[in-house]
């Protein structure tokens, strides 16, 4: 106890604005928080406020199918952005935002700064008008001119954004202002050339994503396989072209191989690369860690039932490139090196580590990986250093539900070896969620996540997720009453899904996504949501800004409690 607690002060002294007990905040988000410590924030505040807020409960929503977005007593939104916004004099914002995040371009100014947001994937009825359900093989079916509209609609937008009176805004025409689409020229962060290239055609299926340490952003490479297909091996090594669904390789030859990995975007100037040392497959996130000799672990699960959780652990300060890739056998608590010289399994399959990583779903089958149940967000507590793993459902494995699983790393080091695994929560009826996705841990230390029941599921009868009605957002406060529930404060629109949470540094505002809403349309002149009601009756995807005295109430909880001891 005595050395966890000397740590815990030699964190809060080097992270200086930060609440107390916030050890394993990353200092790169925390470094502009104007976040109060306990002292400053109860100097003014009486007895009778203190109690109030020690009592205080929080009335979740209950579950909701109305076409809207819903939130608890004591939270407000405005749209910040929605698809199609102009934000720049040649660029607009987007489709289906997922993740976000926040850079300030100032660390003294934390109400000022870029906003990242990925665009994960198109439904071609709204962004290219091609409808799938008029065509006998609608993937020969396009013209060249929808198939670009859709390439632009994908990847990602840096915007600024600011917070004046209260309110974020997006600054128009900021110089920083751009889309990188499915056409942006992205480097490979690897010496050797993949299908021939050092340099990529563009980044799909942006689904979350992370922020580095020397702050950068981070978006991954998830489903891949829908834009330029996938190549697969029969058991003499022979390839084969798999399809994609929106078939884009019909205009645009470009190779699988290029995608499926994890992007680093400067904020600054928009450049891009690639990063091949953390593995090619269906990336939900990278969440990183930086170690004290600034060397960094990388978390990384691929979502697709039945694949697996990894990690990378750099060799050298500040790497994304020298290192190792380590695959999970959560059974056995243990991490597995992707490592074509000491693994002689992997020897004899692959022809140099370049191939263990292009295949990188093969090689963890080949070393004994533990199959999860879609392993998407990860997240690290802040106060404890407990790795969270979202497993979304498998249906092969009727696991509708879902989980989040806690993994503790040996001696809490994050490059160890040797983890232990357990669930923390299990979705169902009981516990009143289903199908977790996306986690944020908010500077005081509880846990928001948000739901992905499918839209083809959701509010169906004879499907398991009557009960749960529209995808939400949940918190599961830390302290009070409340400790250690799970509270619906969000329900979003009619088969749309959250996505995306990201605590602007000051604190105080939840940036969140709320991706596809009406995306089970198949009139376009009759959406099954008209959400955020433009006049149009379009509906958009959307980012917002919550902000509201319940994330306040729980940040002052949280002090009172910490400042305990
Ligand atoms: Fe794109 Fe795994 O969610
Ligand atoms: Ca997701
Ligand atoms: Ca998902």
């Amino acid at each position: 106890m005595q050395t966890k607690k000397l740590k815990r002060r030699e964190f809060i002294s080097f992270l200086g604005k930060a609440g107390l007990g916030m050890a394993f905040l990353p200092p790169f988000l925390a470094q502009s928080g104007n976040i109060s410590t306990p002292s400053l924030a109860f100097q003014t505040e009486g007895e009778d406020y203190l109690q109030m807020l020690r009592n205080f409960k929080v009335k979740g929503l209950d579950p909701s199918d109305k076409d809207d977005l819903l939130l608890v007593e004591g939270l407000d939104y405005h749209v910040l952005i929605k698809w199609g916004d102009r934000i720049s004099e040649k660029d607009n914002f987007g489709f289906n935002n997922d993740f976000t995040c926040f850079i300030p371009l100032d660390s003294n100014n934390p109400k000022d700064g870029l906003l990242w947001v990925n665009h994960e994937y198109i439904n071609p009825l709204f962004v290219s008008h091609f409808d799938f359900n008029k065509y006998e093989n609608p993937k020969n079916q396009k013209t060249k001119d929808q198939v670009d509209k859709e390439m632009y609609n994908v990847g990602g937008s840096i915007v600024r954004i600011k917070e004046v009176n209260g309110k974020w805004k997006v600054v128009e025409n900021d110089p920083h202002n751009r889309r990188i689409t499915s056409q942006t020229p992205i480097s490979l962060n690897w010496d050797r050339p993949i299908k021939d290239k050092l340099t990529v055609k563009g980044t799909n299926s942006n689904c979350s994503g992370g922020i580095t340490p020397w702050n950068t952003f981070l978006t991954c490479e998830e489903n891949y396989d829908s834009c330029f297909g996938e190549t697969e091996y029969d058991e003499n090594e022979n390839p084969t072209h798999v399809e994609s669904n929106y078939g884009w390789e019909h205009f645009y030859n470009y190779p699988p191989e290029h995608y499926g990995w994890v992007v680093e975007i400067n904020p600054k100037d928009g450049s891009a690369q690639k990063h091949i040392a953390l593995g090619r497959f269906a990336h939900e996130c990278c969440t990183v860690y930086e170690l004290e000799d600034k060397r960094v672990v990388a978390y990384s699960g691929d979502d697709k039932m039945n694949e697996h959780l990894y990690k990378f652990i750099s060799s050298t300060p500040g790497s994304l490139k020298e290192g190792t890739l380590y695959v999970a056998d959560t059974v056995n608590g243990k991490w597995l090196p992707l490592d074509w010289e000491r693994q002689p399994v992997l020897k004899k399959k692959f022809k140099d580590q370049t191939e263990v990583l292009i295949r990188a779903r093969e090689a963890a089958r080949l070393l004994g990986a533990t199959e999860l149940n879609r392993p998407e967000d990860i997240e690290i507590d802040p106060i404890t250093g407990n790795i969270f793993v979202a497993l979304t459902n498998n249906v092969k494995k009727d696991d509708h539900h879902g989980s989040i699983l806690k993994i503790e790393e040996t001696a809490g080091k994050f490059d160890s070896l040797t983890f232990t695994a357990s669930t923390y929560k299990a979705g169902g009826e009981e516990s009143g969620f289903s199908c977790p996705d996306n986690l944020a841990f908010d500077f005081s230390g509880n846990m928001w996540f948000t739901s992905d029941m499918s839209g083809s599921a959701m509010n169906k009868e004879g499907k398991p997720y009557m009960a749960f009605k529209n995808n939400s957002l949940f918190v599961i406060p830390r302290f009070g009453e409340d400790a250690g529930k799970v509270i619906r404060v969000a329900s979003a629109p009619k088969d749309a899904e959250l996505t995306g949470p990201w605590f602007a540094p000051d604190g105080k505002t939840l940036i969140l996504s709320v991706q596809h809403p009406g995306e089970q349309t198949i009139d376009i002149k009759k959406p099954t949501s008209k959400w955020p009601f433009d006049d149009d009756n379009i509906p958009k995807p959307s980012v917002v800004a919550i902000t509201g005295k319940l994330i306040e109430k729980m940040h002052k909880l949280s002090q009172i409690e910490q400042s305990k001891g």
